[in-house]
């Protein structure tokens, strides 16, 4: 049998039963007041337990990381209260699950933020488009570049929210230095024209997520954290001047900290339709630990790559959405329920805790 979407695989300190990652997904329905995980996040993570890890939607460290209405936090005593309900259902049905450690950086507003301030970032540029408030959609805004010496209580925070997602009974935690948030405008150019320790250089500018790294792996141990990376996305107006360079010393360095694996968001488009050049074999040649590859992936394309080893692990996002029992469905090759994308960000149970399962 070659190796597939099915054969167990062990990732750091994880033992995963298949090979079937859920990505993680901003759903904004976390209860209020205080941005809160409750019974209905517990129900749809339950729905989704057979999947060998289920990597929990992007959660701010503090509130300085919110960036859109209703996301879940992971500050609190409230909120690990709250995910306790996740992790344990989660681990009732027999599965694994680690929290997305998140913070926006210029991807909020005003409205969004703790006394109304404005969002911070590496340099002060704003990005296009409208912030997700509680009030509907707000333009960006130009954010406020961070002071040096607040970088190291924005690593504080990651270092308290690691430690408090063990606490709320997670497997562990990833960080997200992906989609154009915090960590990912420090490493790429097009969003970092910081003059100090932690812009110019791709060494500079990667300090700042090795220091989160580091604090976190210190905090809970490497071996429950991982990382996710998008060299390549465009998402919340970003750019990079030769991500290819850029993104081989960042996953070179990366070696060092022996993290459970490593989550690269390779494309926003099937598989098939990506005629992009940057050649991610090479990133996954560099990394020498487990590779859990994400974007546009089918069942078909995840067990190719699986088999050519090209990547480790597949993370399904949307296909996850719209079938809690992804795994069963993929087992006997069924057909799978299309996600409706006008319940993805906010709402109740409709188009969250309410899509089908096989009978
Ligand atoms: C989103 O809410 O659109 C979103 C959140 C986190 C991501 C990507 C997209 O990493």
């Amino acid at each position: 049998m070659p190796t597939s979407l099915f054969t167990p695989v062990i990732a750091g300190s994880l033992s995963l039963k298949n090979r079937i990652v859920m990505a993680p997904l901003t759903r904004s329905r976390s209860k209020q007041p205080g941005d809160i995980p409750w019974e209905l996040n517990a129900t749809y993570y339950r729905q989704r337990a057979t999947a060998g890890l289920i990597i929990a939607e992007a959660t701010q460290i503090s509130p300085q990381g919110k960036g859109y209405a209703y996301t879940p936090g992971i500050y609190s005593d409230e909120q690990i209260e709250g995910w306790r309900k996740v992790t344990s259902a989660v681990h009732e049905e027999g599965g694994l699950i680690v929290l997305q450690l998140w913070h926006v950086g210029r991807v909020s507003h005003r409205d969004l933020q703790p006394g109304h301030q404005l969002p911070v970032a590496p340099s002060a540029i704003k990005i296009e488009g409208n912030a997700f408030t509680e009030d509907g959609f707000k333009p960006y805004e130009t954010p406020r570049a961070l002071e040096l010496s607040e970088i190291p209580i924005i690593i504080d925070h990651y270092r308290s929210a690691a430690i408090n997602a063990l606490k709320a009974g997670f497997d562990g935690i990833e960080v997200h230095a992906a989609n154009g948030y915090l960590l990912d405008q420090f490493l790429r150019d097009g969003s970092n024209l910081r003059a100090d320790a932690y812009g110019g250089s791709i060494e500079n500018r990667a300090r700042f997520l090795f220091e989160v790294l580091a604090a976190v792996s210190e905090a809970i141990g490497p071996d429950k954290v991982g990382l996710r990376l998008s060299p390549t996305n465009p998402f919340n107006d970003m750019t990079d001047s030769d991500p290819q360079t850029h993104f081989a010393y960042v996953i070179e360095q990366l070696n060092r900290f022996n993290l459970a694996y490593l989550h690269i968001v390779e494309r926003m488009i099937p598989v098939e339709e990506d005629h992009s050049t940057f050649d991610f074999d090479v990133l996954r040649q560099h990394f020498k630990g487990v590779y859990i590859a994400n974007g546009g992936y089918t069942l078909a394309s995840a067990n190719e790559s699986i088999a050519a080893k090209r990547c480790d692990l597949v993370a399904f996002g949307k296909p996850f959405i719209a079938n809690p029992d992804l795994v069963a469905r993929f087992k006997i090759n069924a057909p799978l329920n299309e996600p409706d994308f006008d319940t993805f960000y906010g709402g109740g149970e409709k188009g969250y805790t309410d899509y089908p399962a096989l009978k």
